[in-house]
């Protein structure tokens, strides 16, 4: 047993027998899927308007309790889902570090220096892009920092940034998953990922264990970005668990568009109010009740109306649409799905970050697993990032 493994073990035992409540697509269901199961709850769920929606994605909390009637281990999901933050430390820069760095990536790599240790070790920094953090990095430990980045453009901009403010940073173009790439990770180095996807992130967790390096701090995101068609875990532990996640159910986690502002929210609508009417109409016209995904559609196109969305949508798809068809009506009933799908992604809200902790925690137990002595908790408010967990792992080989 290590330090994560009882939350891991609850909330994959929660997870596991609520999966009705979120492992389901949304988008492929023309009804509310618990109809038949729990009408109390639908007639709930249609109770609601939009600004009841709005104000359960806003308070959790009340979310939790709101559905316990249903879910009754809704607030114990909520609560182990909770995270405290770490403790911040101040650490002073020099002026002019963060020219040409967006106000918001900013507030998240000065926040993610401010939490993580101080161990007088040159830093590794994976999947760097242009090599914001490595900046503050170099500038406020002052040891030297190796940045891997795919992309030879942001290599090349970092670069010249860091020669700029004569900083100790060397830019290394590579793929973070050739094995040459290896050579880069050793035992006495602090490796540091913000916001590497999926996969990327895990490639990095994986070859510090080998190489047991001696800390490694993570911000995870994009847990969908896998190369395997399902979620491989990987602890020890995490491998005993009966939960399969397809990328569908990875997304989950990165779900919160619902409280955008009302723009973006109407945009939402609109799009998914008529690839919703094109399902029902397509279901219609071949006669076959299965959800059909149509691909990405650029934005300007569906001011063109819903009409020519279809139009396009089964050029796409080579659906026949055949004359005569009354558009309004199913431009109607995409609305009222849209409604639908609403109502189960608020269900789905309430598994949201338990989800992304039993991620998280399937990690943090596998450097446990790994020999290492592990935190987790948040490094920045969510507003700066929602993404906003951090795995801080150092090698202590006596936990062995
Ligand atoms: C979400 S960005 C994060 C960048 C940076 N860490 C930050 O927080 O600003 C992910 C970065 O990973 C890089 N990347 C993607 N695939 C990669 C690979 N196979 N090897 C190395 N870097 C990769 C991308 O080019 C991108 O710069």
């Amino acid at each position: 047993m290590t330090g994560y493994s009882p939350l891991y073990s609850r909330l994959d035992a929660l997870l596991t027998s609520n999966r009705e409540f979120w492992q389901f697509m949304p988008f492929a269901s023309n009804q509310l899927i618990w109809t038949q199961s729990h009408p109390g709850l639908c007639q709930w769920l249609m109770s609601l308007d939009d600004e009841a929606i709005a104000r359960y994605i806003e308070d959790g909390d009340a979310l939790s309790q709101a559905l316990a009637e249903w879910i009754p281990d809704a607030a114990e999901l909520y609560q182990l889902a909770m995270t405290e933050s770490y403790p911040s430390q101040q650490k002073p820069l020099p002026k002019g570090l963060d020219i040409g760095i967006p106000g918001r990536k900013w507030q998240q790599i000065t926040a993610f220096n401010q939490v993580i240790p101080t161990l007088e070790l040159p830093w590794l920094e994976w999947c760097a892009g242009k090599g914001y953090l490595g900046r503050v990095l170099a500038a406020s430990h002052g040891t030297a920092v190796t940045s891997l980045e795919w992309q030879q453009a942001l290599c090349e901009e970092g670069e010249a940034a860091a020669r700029k403010l004569k900083l100790p940073i060397d830019f290394v173009q590579g793929d973070a998953f050739d094995p040459a790439c290896e050579q880069h990770i050793c035992s006495q180095q602090h490796a540091v990922a913000l916001h590497a996807c999926g996969d990327l992130h895990v490639s990095l967790l994986q070859r510090v264990a080998a190489k047991q390096g001696r800390a490694v701090s993570i911000s995870p995101c994009c847990y969908h970005l896998i190369r395997a068609s399902h979620y491989q875990p990987l602890s020890r532990i995490g491998r005993q668990s009966t939960l399969t996640l397809g990328k569908h159910d990875l997304r989950l986690p990165l779900q919160e568009t619902v409280t955008a502002g009302q723009r973006v929210r109407k945009q939402r609508f609109v799009e998914v109010s008529f690839r919703l009417g094109f399902d029902s109409l397509q279901r219609f016209v071949r006669g076959c009740d299965d959800y059909m995904p149509v691909p990405n559609v650029q934005k300007a196109q569906l001011n063109n109306g819903f009409e020519e969305f279809c139009r396009w949508a089964a050029d796409k798809k080579q659906v026949t649409l055949p004359a005569g068809i009354d558009y309004q009506y199913w431009q109607q009933m995409g609305e009222n799905r849209f409604a639908l799908v609403e109502r189960m992604e608020l269900v789905r809200q309430l598994f949201r970050r338990p989800l992304e902790m039993w991620l998280v925690f399937d990690r943090a137990c596998y450097m446990e697993e790994s020999g290492y002595q592990v935190s987790v908790g948040t490094f920045c408010p969510k507003p700066i990032t929602p993404r906003n967990i951090l795995i801080h792992a150092e090698w202590m080989p006596e936990s062995l």
